[in-house]
This record gives C-alpha cells, structure tokens and sequence, in this order.
C-alpha cells in the first residue's frame, strides 16, 4: 500500500483533505496558539493538571533481572520528566509478579523492601528531569503507576514465552504455544490478586499519585474481558469478565486509601492479523465465521468495534468511582497498526493494511465516543505520534472542543521528549527530532534487545546495542524477501 507521510502534506487545507476523506468529523486547527488550550489547567476528577500533555507508559526492557531498574531505566524516567507533561501516566509497566513479566527485564514487585526502593529511585528521577527544566515545569506532576500481569504475552525468562491463559483462544494460543494446561485457575487469579494490592501499597508509599490498573493490549486483565468461555466467577457474562479488575479496584482502594486509581483500558479491538505473503498484514479469520474472542469487536464484523460492553464496563467502573480512564485500543502483539500506527512494520510485524491515519482516526473517534457519553469522566486519548507535524493542531482542535481532556504521547516521548514544552511555548518542532514511527523501538525488545529511539536519540544510536538491531533487522528483510519469493 503506498502511503502518503503525514510530513508530506503541504499545508491544513491539504492534510484536512486527506484527514476528512478518512472521516467527515474529523478536523485540525489552522493555528496553534500558545500557549492555548493545550497549555491550560483542568481540575477534574480530584486531579489538577496545569497542560493537557500526558506521558504515555514505554518500557525500555531495560531493567535488571532482579526487577530494579538500570541508568537507562531512570534514564527514561527523567526525560518524562523533563517533558513538562502534567500527567505522568504509568511510566512504565510495572510487573505484579516475577512469572508475570513480558520480558526479562522489566521491572517487577520482588517484595514490598524492593518495591519500595525502586519506585521512590523512579519517582526521584522523573522530579529531577522536571527540575531540570525550571520554570516550564509544571508546578504539580500527577504521577501514576502502571501495574501490569502479562498473562498470555508472560515472557519472564530467555527461553520463550511462558503464557498464562484466562480461556483457550482459537488464534492466539498458537501463537504463543498455549494449551488448556496454561490456564490460570480462580485460585492463581486472587493470589495475582493480593500481588496487585502490594504493588499499589508500595507506590503509595513511594509518593506515586495513582495507580493505573492495566487492561489493555492484551495482557491478563484485558485478556479476562473476553473470557465468555471461561466457566465460574472470572468469566461467562460482563460481569464475571470484569470482577478480576472491580476486585482489584475495591481491593486497593480499601489496602491503600487515599491513593488514587485509573484504568488504562482498550476499549475497542479488531480481529488479530497475520503477515500475508506479499507482506501486508491481513485479518486471521476465516471471513464468513463470527468472532466472539474480543472485547469491543463486532463478532459479525470483526473489523469494526461494538461499542455496548465497552460502555457497559465504563460505567461499572465509574460506578466504583472511577475518574479517570485512558483509552487505547487493540494490542501491539494482533492488531500492531491500530494499537501504534506506524509507516514502517516492527520486524516480526507486517506492512500496513491501511494508511495509518486511519489507526490514528479510530484512537480519536474512540476518545469522541465515550465522551459523547460520559461527559463528566477524564478521557486521556492515545495513538498521536503518527500524526507529526499536524499532531499539535489536531490535538489542539479535539481538546478544544472539548472531545479528550489529555493528550497522550507515546513514542514521540522517546525520540523528542521536549514536545509538550515546545507546543506549549509557540516554538517550532525540529524535524530532525520527530517520531518518524520507524518501530525500532518496538523491534529491538522484540529481538531481545533493550527499547529506545535508535534513529533519533543519540544516546541509542552510539549504543553498543544499535549494531545489533541493524544486523537483527538485515536478516529480518531478507527473510521477508525469502517468504516473498516462495
Ligand atoms: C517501546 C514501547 C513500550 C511501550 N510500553 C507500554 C507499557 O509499558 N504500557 C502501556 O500501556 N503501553 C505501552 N506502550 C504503548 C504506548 O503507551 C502507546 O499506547 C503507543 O505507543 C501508541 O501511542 P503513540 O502513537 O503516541 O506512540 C509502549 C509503546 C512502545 C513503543
Ligand atoms: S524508534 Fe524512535 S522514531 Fe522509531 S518509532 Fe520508536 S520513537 Fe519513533
């Protein structure tokens, strides 16, 4: 598929083309103001937030193996800070359990002691890189902890995946070598459980604002959102689904009170794709079959989202005094160009079955959909960074009309941290500093390499593991060109 970049457009009028021949709806800004709205404070639901820039949770699987974080770690953790966003959300995933790690080296909760010391290190540098900037730090940070069990995606060792199931899924268990024997029991899922409400204790005592209980992307407590063929308390009806996550909600605020709790949520999903073989990315479903194994997915349609669970949950969660909800949707590990559009694949990924902007559109329509009917809820958006030169007028067009409160930065926070200020403050982006959304951030940890920006932020392009991406990414090509040729 060609694909026009976002950068290639000359001006509004010719990306306002393009972005309504996507959606009608949709729109930008001719002019940015500064600092404007995106520069203004909000009070909402008990948080006071002085921009409307929030940093995404990245991990940088960086960590050591004990689950404490390495110089690259809080490395990335200062240059949030030094982002000026109001809102941090999550930094980065933060493991309930050593088995539950996608990764080996992400960070994880060892035992309270552990805990303790490396969320407050974390929470220490993120200050430091806001006082670095001075005065264009914003007075208070709200700043959360994203925790995390990554069930099916467990990756906790070198030897491949480990998956931990929540029900058998017809595509995905092949994919990571699941059978009925990897099936979490009701017993291992509250055990999991008690791990979340000391993770959440221990970043309440290491200063953090909130904690983000992660139901997104396909990890344990999303995975359950679809768990209808899942027998007992965990799954059947929306309500089994979703009391792993109600529980927690409960659990931490009755263990932790006064610490604040949000969910990261995907709130809708397409089919998981393949890699075809001319290269592109193609849905892995028989075309006339239904699709039950989603959440927010059109069973007869499923590339399209259903929007009456998702709202359903939203309002449970509000019920429990949910106040703020971060919306994504899909997961990196089926759907990567809807979850992180992108114009160029990660290296076990595929090439882009659409325009991207069409992934960034269905982020945006999301983040309109729930506000058309949760007015009072805070709704941080996601999926930005493809947009590029146009993400500040976009931005600031759907948070003036009032369409998201925050705007969410994912990988335009690892190659130019500085954005939020910039946009803020009236000063041009410099384009040798924009996300170009090459995905090798995404490639390296899938290639057992630590993440960064390798084309973009010095400190990965010198890095010793910036060779070995190259030549990992080589042979990533050459068996494409091989499985091309068959
Ligand atoms: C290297 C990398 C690490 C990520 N780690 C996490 C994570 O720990 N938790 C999470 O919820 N999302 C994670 N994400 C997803 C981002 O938060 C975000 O949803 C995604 O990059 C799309 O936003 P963007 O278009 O602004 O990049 C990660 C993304 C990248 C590229
Ligand atoms: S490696 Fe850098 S340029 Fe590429 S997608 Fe990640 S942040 Fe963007």
């Amino acid at each position: 598929m060609k694909i026009k970049s976002p950068q290639r457009f000359k001006d509004a009028d010719a990306f306002r083309n393009r972005w309504q021949e996507i959606d009608p709806q949709l729109d930008l800004d001719d002019t940015v103001d500064s600092p404007g709205i995106l520069g203004s404070s909000l009070e909402k639901g008990g948080w006071s937030l002085s921009n409307r820039f929030a940093v995404q949770p990245m991990e940088g699987w960086d960590a050591h193996r004990d689950g404490t974080p390495s110089e690259e770690t809080l490395r990335r953790w200062h240059r949030f800070g030094e982002s000026g966003a109001a809102l941090v959300w999550g930094g980065e995933a933060f493991a309930v359990a050593e088995e539950g790690r996608a990764n080996p080296h992400q960070l994880f909760h060892r035992d309270s002691a552990q805990s303790c010391r490396t969320l407050e290190s974390l929470r220490e540098a993120l200050l430091a890189g806001k006082r670095m900037i001075g005065d264009e730090a914003p007075s208070r940070s709200v700043v959360g902890l994203q925790l995390t069990h990554s069930g099916r995606w467990s990756r906790p060792t070198t030897s491949g995946p480990s998956p931990r199931t929540a029900f058998e899924h017809p595509i995905l268990d092949a994919r990571v070598g699941a059978s009925a024997d990897q099936l979490l029991s009701d017993e291992e899922l509250e055990l999991i459980g008690e791990r979340y409400i000391e993770a959440a204790i221990c970043a309440q005592m290491a200063g953090f604002d909130f904690i983000d209980i992660k139901a997104c992307h396909g990890y344990l407590l999303h995975e359950l959102l679809s768990a209808r063929t899942r027998p007992g308390r965990y799954g059947g009806d929306l309500e089994g689904r979703s009391r792993m996550l109600r529980d927690l909600i409960s659990g931490v605020r009755e263990a932790a009170p006064g610490l604040g709790i949000a969910v990261r949520l995907s709130v809708t999903d397409v089919i998981p794709f393949r890699r075809s073989d001319d290269g592109e990315g193609v849905p892995d479903w028989p075309a006339d079959e239904n699709y039950d194994h989603g959440f927010g997915v059109d069973p007869a349609n499923p590339l399209k989202p259903h929007w009456d669970e998702p709202l359903q949950l939203i309002s449970m969660l509000q019920q429990q005094g949910i106040e703020w909800i971060n919306l994504t949707i899909g997961s990196p590990y089926w759907c990567p160009h809807r979850q992180r559009p992108a114009q160029y694949p990660p290296s076990d990924g595929y090439e882009p079955p659409e325009d991207p902007l069409v992934g960034v559109a269905s982020h945006i329509q999301a983040a309109r959909t729930v506000r058309s009917h949760f007015p009072q809820l805070g709704i941080v958006g996601t999926g930005w960074t493809y947009l590029q030169e146009w993400l500040p007028a976009v931005a600031q067009h759907e948070v003036r009309k009032g369409f998201q409160d925050v705007v969410g930065l994912g990988r335009s926070m690892l190659s130019y941290p500085e954005l939020p200020r910039d946009i803020i403050h009236g000063r041009t982006m410099p384009k040798k500093r924009v996300c170009r959304t090459f995905s090798d951030c995404t490639t390296a940890p899938r290639n057992g390499l630590i993440s960064g920006c390798f084309p973009l932020d010095e400190h990965y392009k010198s890095h010793p593991a910036a060779a070995e991406l190259k030549s990992v990414k080589a042979s990533a090509r050459q068996i494409a060109r091989e499985g091309e040729n068959h």
